[in-house]
């Protein structure tokens, strides 16, 4: 496995970044957003792979196929960030370390979204800042890999 691989996923309705609920989420569409993270990946040597869907057995079935493959996962599992224990229990089973993103302040909004099934396991949680989240998070896996060694 290249030792350097990051997968990152979106969840629920993130293919309509840019598009759904601008003040929330912002202008940029998800293709842009990916196409600065693969930029800024490529510069830091780090293999950027991106996955987005809608269906959570989607989601999944890719995090499953995941096993010793990618080194980290940066996720933003949207709206199966409240609900979803069976995606929960994925990430537990393929040992993935990950990071957990969110654009929005999910502790400002309603009640509902302050519920995370994903916090307690993550390495750590980014939440509020928009989409530098996305950059910061690779920053904070580089930095693991490069104390780990493995770069
Ligand atoms: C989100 C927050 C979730 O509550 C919401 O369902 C999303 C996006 C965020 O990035 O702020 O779809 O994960």
């Amino acid at each position: 496995m290249n030792k350097n691989t990051i997968l990152l996923i979106n969840g629920p309705n993130l293919n309509l970044l840019g598009v759904r609920e601008k003040k929330i989420y912002g202008n940029i569409t998800l293709e842009l957003l990916i196409k600065k993270l693969k930029k800024k990946s490529k510069k830091l040597k780090i293999n950027l792979k991106t996955f987005q869907s809608n269906s959570e057995s989607k989601l999944i079935d890719k995090v499953q196929q995941s096993k010793n493959l990618v080194n980290y996962i940066i996720i933003n599992p949207a709206a199966y960030t409240h609900t979803s224990i069976a995606l929960r229990d994925a990430i537990l089973s393929v040992k993935i370390p990950f990071i957990e993103v969110h654009i929005s302040n999910i502790y400002s909004r309603e009640n509902f979204r302050a519920n995370s099934w994903f916090s307690d396991i993550a390495i750590g949680t980014i939440c509020g800042l928009g989409i530098q989240g996305y950059f910061l998070a690779i920053d904070a896996i580089y930095e693991k890999m490069l104390n780990n060694n493995i770069k």
